[in-house]
């Protein structure tokens, strides 16, 4: 059978997003002739075994890891010399992937400017390299949906045409931005963009991750089960409430696991005529969830029992405990969970059960629409993450 010659490159490679999505290439979706290459471009370095890929097969696409770019630095006429220097077939590129976000925490305008520029610079780099690009798919978030704004802008279920209509006064969201930029910079050209829109993703990175929920609880949950004596076969019972606030507990929201979010962006890339010049919403299901269902299954891996929220105000947030407890990671010969933890959003990540209140499920009528049918249950998500977390020595 002849292989398709799709070289996907996907930026942002060991991050939340961009590990996902490599992962389902490496892992032949949507089927073992749909890409002949895959290139993973990363910043902070990162060895091929640690990044816990599919292990070469004759069926696994060719793969290359491209470290030490730096998207901040230079121009695109720079970062295009990059490429063509370190991308073995960069004329062959066909579908790109950007899932890179650089976080500044005290100043939203200069974050947006910032991301805007990265983005800008691969878009201009791409259009010297790339005459065969097809597809530019990229993240947005449900930030863009305005839930930055306390009890949220719009009433859920969120629906993609809502992403346009964002008040004037909220700053600091580069996704609107991004979509200019690349409407832009496709203008005249054989390529086109897909926006995909996750809420919560629920998944592995091997090397840390700026804003990931599975992570920072999978560290505090397992510190917090050393801590309270739990052990294989102890038998104990101990609870664990609820790091938030009853509303959030109960308000609906669609989280989306690594693999269907790989699927999904890959999905979009390979049907840019249906896909293209859109934003997409992604999700496990579109039946939402709560937290109060995820809590205790979440726990439950840790052999805690997850309840709800404690009344002690005294009580570390799950950020403030893993940095408190962190030596427990290296006592325990778990050195790269010290490193490897989330970065920039812990403090934010601690305020998801004090400031999630409302509901903010995701509408999937469009992803059907376009032809996305697969679904799961998204603890499976959560669970799944945690393996992965202990398997590559980042909790206990
Ligand atoms: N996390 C979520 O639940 C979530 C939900 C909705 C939307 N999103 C969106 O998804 C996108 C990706 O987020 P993520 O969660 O995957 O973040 P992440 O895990 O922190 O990954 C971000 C990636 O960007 C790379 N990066 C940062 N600065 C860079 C630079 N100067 N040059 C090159 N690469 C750079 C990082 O590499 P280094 O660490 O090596 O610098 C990292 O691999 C963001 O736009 C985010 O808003 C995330």
């Amino acid at each position: 059978m002849a292989i398709d010659p799709n070289h996907a490159i996907v930026f942002g490679a060991a991050g939340l997003l961009g590990w996902s999505v490599v992962n389902q290439l490496l892992s032949n979706y949507p089927s073992a002739d749909s890409f002949s290459q895959v290139t993973a471009v990363i910043n902070r370095p990162v060895s091929e075994p640690d990044l816990h890929l599919p292990k070469p097969s004759p069926e696994r696409p060719g793969f290359q890891v491209v470290s030490g770019v730096n998207l901040l630095q230079g121009t695109g006429d720079d970062l295009a010399g990059q490429l063509k220097d370190k991308v073995p077939s960069a004329e062959k590129i066909t579908h790109v992937f950007y899932f890179v976000f650089s976080a500044l925490n005290d100043d939203h305008i200069q974050e947006c400017r910032i991301n805007c520029e990265m983005m800008q610079r691969v878009a201009d780099a791409l259009n010297i390299v790339s005459p065969a690009l097809k597809s530019f798919v990229y993240s947005g978030g449900t930030r863009g949906y305005g839930i930055y704004v306390p009890g949220g802008t719009f009433k859920a279920p969120l629906e993609e045409s809502l992403a346009d209509q964002l008040p004037e006064d909220y700053a600091g969201c580069a996704y609107p931005l991004f979509r200019r930029i690349l409407t832009k910079a496709s203008h005249g050209r054989d390529w086109t963009w897909t926006e995909v829109c996750p809420d919560a993703v629920i998944g592995f990175s091997p090397n840390g991750s700026g804003f990931s929920l599975a992570l920072h609880w999978a560290q505090y949950l397992s510190l917090y089960a050393y801590n309270h004596g739990i052990r294989a076969g102890s038998g104990q019972r101990v609870e664990v409430p609820f790091p938030g606030c009853e509303e959030a507990l109960d308000s609906k929201f669609a989280p989306v696991s690594s693999k269907i979010l790989g699927r999904i962006s890959i999905h979009a890339a390979m049907n840019p005529d249906t896909c293209g010049g859109k934003v997409v919403n992604m999700a496990d299901d579109e039946q939402p969830t709560t937290f109060r269902h995820i809590w205790p299954a979440a726990a439950s891996w840790f052999g805690l029992v997850g309840v709800g929220p404690s009344n002690d105000a005294g009580a570390l947030k799950p950020g403030a405990y893993v940095a408190k407890y962190k030596h427990v990671f290296g006592e325990n010969g778990r050195h790269k969970a010290v490193a490897c933890g989330v970065g920039a959003g812990a403090a934010q990540l601690d305020s998801v059960g004090w400031w999630l209140t409302f509901d903010r499920q995701l509408s999937l009528k469009r992803l059907r629409a376009l032809g996305f049918e697969e679904r799961r249950n998204p603890v499976e998500g959560w669970l799944e993450a945690f393996e992965q977390f202990r398997d590559a020595g980042i909790i206990l």
